[in-house]
């Protein structure tokens, strides 16, 4: 199906309301340009010159002026979007871990290329830059959920449950993928009220932590940081925050030693 053919809803009095509503959440109006554009393309599937004109409209900017952010920032689409963006990580730790065998096979799979969707209108493919979690590499993202440790056989999978229309649970987060313009209207700032659903951690992300309490290390504070850099003449209780810190120091290349050795042992 072509992008006229699924076609372009108008925006509605209101998505204009709306729009108003978010410019009025801040002390200077046009800082809610970016999540009002999110709701552009939450009401009309891509960044239109009519969702411009109103942006500009309620900002008392120039069309130019918003023109110019969403054309910036990749998030924003001027190609009507599928019912589901998958961004498959091609940032280097994903690529070497096979983020690029991923993007291609999906590119085969759907015979789409780079920022384009089926003639179903269900898919749109792109490859995305780094997300954050590299430790679960190779990710793919639907709608900016996690999907992680994918291969080429595992997206296909993913894509066709897509295609077809069945509930599809991310690795974290949500316990469902929501449409990408369902996903849009909570970047707007209208929650949905599931951002508390799901894990949102998984084992690799938590193992440093685990390690760290196991062997009793913790991060210098903020304060004793504070006290380092607006301090030149350290007073007792500063002195003693030091001590503290060069303890925690030791302590850590102790434990640090000890399982160097540990590892030569083996
Ligand atoms: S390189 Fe893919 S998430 Fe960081």
């Amino acid at each position: 199906m072509t992008e006229t053919a699924r076609g372009t809803d108008p925006l509605t009095e209101t998505t204009i309301a709306e729009l108003r509503e978010i410019a009025a959440r801040y002390p200077q109006a046009r800082s809610g340009l970016l999540p009002m554009l999110h709701l552009v393309q939450s009401a009309q599937g891509r960044i239109t010159p009519e969702g411009i004109e109103a942006c500009a409209a309620v900002l008392d900017i120039t069309p130019a002026e918003v023109s110019g952010v969403a054309t910036f920032y990749t998030m924003y689409k001027r190609r009507l979007v599928g019912d589901y963006h998958v961004g498959v990580c091609t940032n280097t730790l994903c690529a070497v871990m096979g983020g690029d065998e991923i993007f291609a096979s999906l590119k085969e799979h759907l015979g789409i290329g780079n920022d384009e969707t089926t003639e179903d209108g269900t898919v749109s493919l792109e490859h995305v830059e780094c997300n954050a979690a590299c430790d679960y590499a190779p990710v793919v993202m639907v709608n900016w959920e996690f999907f992680d440790g994918q291969t080429p056989a595992s997206a296909r999978e993913l894509v066709d449950e897509l295609r077809a229309g069945r509930p599809v649970r991310p690795t974290r987060g949500a316990d469902r993928v929501c449409t990408w313009r369902e996903a849009e209207r909570v970047l707007a700032g209208f929650p949905d009220d599931r951002a508390d659903q799901g894990p949102g951690a998984g084992e690799a992300s938590l193992a440093g932590l685990r390690i760290a309490r196991e062997r009793g290390w913790s991060a210098p504070s903020a304060t004793t940081d504070e006290q380092h850099h607006s301090e030149p003449e350290p007073d007792s209780s500063s002195e003693a925050a030091v001590a503290a810190d060069e303890q925690a120091d030791t302590s850590r290349a102790e434990s640090e030693a000890k399982v160097a050795e540990e590892k030569s042992d083996d």
